[in-house]
């Protein structure tokens, strides 16, 4: 579809566990989002992209009938959808499993006892091919929201839905078993992508923002001072992504020294740094990295 204005189209979750997370991404690549309430499409204030706001069940399928270029969706609802686009990238959030949940007081000790039971979803046609590829002859009820009521209303024995923080499954007296599937959100385009030449740019470009955000999110600055006897014990401590900076200071005997580090590494090596010597450790936020 041509849209009026020429614009790239990104489809988005309009409201859930996606929205808060695939804004501040879209932020973050310093994209000027205002309020969309209830709007269907939205244009980006400094960009030539439009923000289509859906449910998220639909995204995969907008995108592959190309109603809109990209998309921010769950693995899980490309998977259910049996959708045919293109995962460009994983994004890192909205992590989540889709797993067969019984009450608090059943058991569930293997697969095959899932035989004969009715098990509630909205993914039914992931929860047939993990029923069908175990061997195991269980009633699917197919529905569309609230599945966690399922058991209590007496139309499921067990469900079979997304579990992210576990809240849903504990205010419903239900607990996690068995794991179906793994997802996260990811981006997604349509795979007969035909931009022209203006369109391409922007969508390289919008590319390129959001690899540098994700791979700044993943990372951050560290700075120190550094007696010039401990340079050498202290640069083998720092898991640098390239080599790390290392400057003079008025102070003839230090040095300061600066690196780009994986975030989850800080607190594996700081101690060590400042028995090396390391002092006035700064760990700082990065915005964006370009490689
Ligand atoms: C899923 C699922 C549960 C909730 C689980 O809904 O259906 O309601 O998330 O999350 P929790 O373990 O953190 O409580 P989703 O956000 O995908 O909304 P949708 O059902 O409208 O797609
Ligand atoms: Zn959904």
């Amino acid at each position: 579809m041509q849209t009026e204005n020429g614009n790239l189209r990104l489809a988005v979750q309009k409201s859930g566990r996606l929205t808060e997370n695939s804004l501040n991404l879209l932020k973050n690549c310093n994209l000027d989002i205002e309020k969309f309430n209830d709007r269907l499409v939205v244009n980006i204030k400094n960009y030539k992209l439009d923000l289509l706001f859906l449910r998220d069940d639909d995204i995969p399928e907008y995108v592959q009938d190309g109603v809109a270029e990209l998309g921010i969706v769950g693995e899980d609802v490309i998977k259910e959808t049996k959708s045919d686009v293109k995962i460009i990238k994983k994004l890192g959030f909205g992590k989540c499993s889709l797993r067969i949940a019984i009450p608090e007081n059943a058991e569930l000790k293997n697969l095959s006892d899932l035989n004969g039971k009715r098990i509630a979803t909205s993914f039914p046609n992931i929860l047939k091919d993990f029923l069908s590829n175990n061997k195991i002859e269980a009633k699917v009820v197919n529905i569309s929201g609230s599945v966690e009521a399922a058991p209590s209303l007496g139309i499921a024995d067990y469900i079979c839905d997304l579990v992210s923080t576990g809240n849903t499954l504990k205010l419903n007296k239900l607990k996690a078993s068995i794991n179906v599937l793994e997802s996260e959100a990811v981006l997604i385009k349509n795979k007969d992508l035909k931009l022209n030449l203006d369109k391409y740019k922007i969508y390289l470009n919008l590319l390129a923002r959001i690899e540098s955000v994700l791979n700044a999110k993943n990372s951050k600055y560290l700075m120190m001072n550094v007696p010039h006897d401990s340079l050498e014990e202290v640069l083998k401590l720092i898991p640098s992504l390239k080599s790390p900076t290392v400057l003079p200071l008025a102070d003839k005997n230090i040095l300061a020294v600066h690196a780009v580090i994986p975030s989850e590494k800080f607190w594996e090596i700081v101690d060590y740094l400042k028995s090396a010597g390391a002092s006035g450790i700064l760990l700082l936020s990065i915005e964006n990295i370009v490689l």
